[in-house]
């Protein structure tokens, strides 16, 4: 569901004090200028996990590779340093999920049915799962080598009111990339259906966002030098 927004500030720390006391502040200054249209909170659950109980980020790129997958590079020298981000903000049906045997919400050897994420459980070693979610989001580009994103889900819920869901954020160096992925879910790949875990959640928000580097923040005329954000606004 496309959701359009004009700014996001996806605000993270160890301490949610200090995200909230940030929010708090920067919605002073925005106060009577812009309407807010969705704001959440969300957690880090147990080890990186999200709330279908598995852990959530483990194929990240990590160091300089984060770096390559999520930042603007010489290809766009305007642009150097910015990123594209896709936010979806997901709802899981944890029943529907929780009736599921431990190994189809991994896999089910030998048939063709049910085969949610393509990871262990317990442990989060990798399977060999086709049209499962790892499999459905391993994407080969033209080069032959696989084309990342940097990922930075976070689950969020009220479960006295029977919500548990992922706040699903990714940053790419080249939209193109997320828009792949997206497409490969949604619709399908050349050898599977939609991926399984669309099953048991539900994209209630969707919106991109282009993440101006702070350099590019900076040289804005008229700034005064006083932007050292690398972060867009709004609507979270
Ligand atoms: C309901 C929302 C989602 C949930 C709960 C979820 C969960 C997971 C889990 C558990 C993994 C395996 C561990 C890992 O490597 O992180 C994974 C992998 C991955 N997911 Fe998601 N995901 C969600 C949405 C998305 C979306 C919308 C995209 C892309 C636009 C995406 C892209 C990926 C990628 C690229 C991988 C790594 C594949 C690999 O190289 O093994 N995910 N996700």
């Amino acid at each position: 569901m496309s959701t359009p927004g004009d700014l996001l500030f996806p605000i993270r720390a160890n301490r949610p004090d200090l995200c909230f006391a940030l929010t708090a502040e920067i919605m002073k200054g925005l106060r009577g200028s812009a309407t807010v249209q969705d704001e959440l909170h969300a957690f880090a659950y147990y080890d990186a996990r999200n709330l279908l109980g598995f852990v959530d980020g483990t194929e990240n790129p990590v160091g300089h590779e984060a770096a390559d997958a999520a930042l603007v590079g010489d290809e766009d020298p305007d642009f150097r340093g910015g990123s594209y981000a896709v936010v979806q903000k997901y709802l899981h049906d944890v029943d529907a999920w929780e009736r599921l045997p431990v190994e189809t919400q991994e896999k089910v050897i030998g048939q063709t049915q049910e085969k949610v994420i393509g990871r262990t459980k317990a442990i989060d070693v990798e399977l060999d799962a086709p049209g499962s979610h790892k499999d459905v989001n391993t994407v080969i580009g033209p080069d032959g080598t696989e084309q990342r994103i940097l990922r930075a889900a976070m689950p969020f819920g009220r479960p006295g009111h029977g919500e548990f869901g992922t706040y699903f954020i990714a940053y790419a160096r080249d939209s193109r990339v997320t828009d792949t992925m997206l497409e490969r879910m949604f619709l399908g790949t050349p050898t599977s259906g939609p991926d399984p875990l669309l099953d048991y959640s539900r994209a209630v928000t969707g919106t991109r966002f282009f993440v101006p580097s702070a350099d590019f923040l900076r040289a804005i005329p008229g700034d005064g030098g006083q932007s050292s954000s690398s972060f867009s606004s709004s609507s979270e």
